[in-house]
């Protein structure tokens, strides 16, 4: 049995909603986005062996960012070689609606999608729902929180942007540690909130006291040669 498949534990408490994973107070979400899509399989599974509980999947349309990156095609492919690892999709695209059933189909255990074009999720949500996935809205760093707290009691998880959200590598913005703290005070009790952004060991004890559970890291894994090193130092203690 691989190490990711002893990591979704259907005993414990569920994470988002839909699907079980590990009771590990805060989850470390690796994001594939900066991983050698050379040797993707390899470079998913290692993430997983290294302790990342789930795999943070970054969907770029090219309009609502300025860049393009990966589509349920790459999905499928991570899911039919990982089957039992959790994926979490993030859609950074500007017509989201569209694109749940392909990523339902590719294997997505959880999809989020932006308040910015979706600034009324309860609909969206409800259909991520019934298609059998957790659901979560993200905000950019220039959206207020107000975007977001009017629907916290309708959604699985909150996605705080910590960069402009378009390439890995940036740094992190610290100014969205004041409207977590805010979405954490709002939050019914056991919301997920993700950062997402410049989460690195060193800004990650900032974004766990500011209330995120759950931490996404693309450079700040798959840029260094110990991948459980890293995972380690951004879930802390
Ligand atoms: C940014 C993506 C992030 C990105 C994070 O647009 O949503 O998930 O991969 O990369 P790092 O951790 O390098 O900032
Ligand atoms: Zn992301």
């Amino acid at each position: 049995m691989t190490k990711a498949a002893t990591q979704v534990d259907s005993s414990t408490a569920p994470v988002f909603g839909g699907r079980r994973l590990s009771r590990t107070p805060v989850l470390v979400a690796p994001s594939i986005l900066s991983a050698d899509f050379a040797r993707l399989g390899d470079e998913c599974r290692a993430v997983l062996a290294a302790g990342g509980d789930l795999l943070h999947v970054d969907v770029m349309d090219g309009h609502f960012v300025p860049n393009l990156s990966m589509g349920p095609a790459v999905c499928a492919a991570v899911h039919a070689a990982l089957p039992e690892a959790y994926l979490d999709v993030h859609l950074m695209v500007t017509d989201p609606a569209h694109y749940i059933e392909p990523f339902r189909k590719a294997g997505a255990a959880h999809i989020t999608f932006h308040a910015e074009v979706v600034p009324d999720p309860k609909a969206l949500v409800a259909e991520i729902r019934a298609k059998g996935m957790s659901a979560g809205v993200a905000i950019n760093p220039d959206t207020p929180a107000s975007a977001l707290i009017p629907y916290l009691g309708d959604i699985d998880l909150a996605l705080v942007m910590s960069v402009h959200p378009g390439f890995s590598g940036q740094s992190f913005i610290a100014r969205v540690l004041e409207k977590t703290r805010a979405i954490r005070a709002a939050a019914p009790a056991g919301l997920r909130i993700q950062m997402d952004g410049g989460v690195s060991p060193d800004t990650a004890p900032a974004c766990r006291e500011a209330g995120c559970d759950v931490l996404v890291a693309a450079s700040a894994i798959y840029g260094t040669p110990d991948y459980a090193a890293a995972v380690r130092a951004i879930r802390g203690g």
